[in-house]
């Protein structure tokens, strides 16, 4: 499925953000776990990780309607557009839940960054274990 652009107006590529991967293979196909990539405000994360070949799982395409494009924000939340009350309530259906979780489709760029994404190994699992 094709994944929902953000709206926003883009800034240039500028913001540091790296993706963390627990199982790179099944994400890239390869074994790379660490990618320091740059984004963009106004993108939002899921964006920036399948433009740079990271396939995080996104069943509903980018439109809050499902949880599997899960993600941990170890570091940068406060350079990541606050969560809606729609995230919010669609992130507490996904495994694995943690404070520090996002929906990677709804975390828009806003800050200067550095931001680092840790995507769990179960994501792409999630679509098989709970179905939407
Ligand atoms: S892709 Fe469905 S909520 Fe992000």
């Amino acid at each position: 499925m094709s994944v929902k652009r953000s709206e926003n107006v883009k800034g240039p590529p500028t913001v540091p953000v790296t993706f963390v991967l627990e199982d790179p293979r099944s994400l890239t196909g390869g074994d790379q776990r660490e990618h320091r990539l740059t984004g963009s405000v106004g993108a939002h994360l899921l964006e920036v990780a399948m433009d740079a070949g990271i396939n995080i799982e996104h069943a509903c395409g980018g439109v809050c309607a499902c949880s599997t494009c899960h993600v941990y924000i170890e570091e940068g939340m406060k350079h990541l557009s606050e969560a809606t009350e729609a995230e919010e309530d669609r992130v507490e259906e996904a495994p694995g839940l943690q404070r520090n979780s996002r929906l990677s489709c709804q975390c828009n760029i806003e800050g200067p960054g550095p931001i680092v994404v840790r995507v769990p190994s179960w994501n792409r699992n999630a679509i098989k274990e709970d179905p939407h």
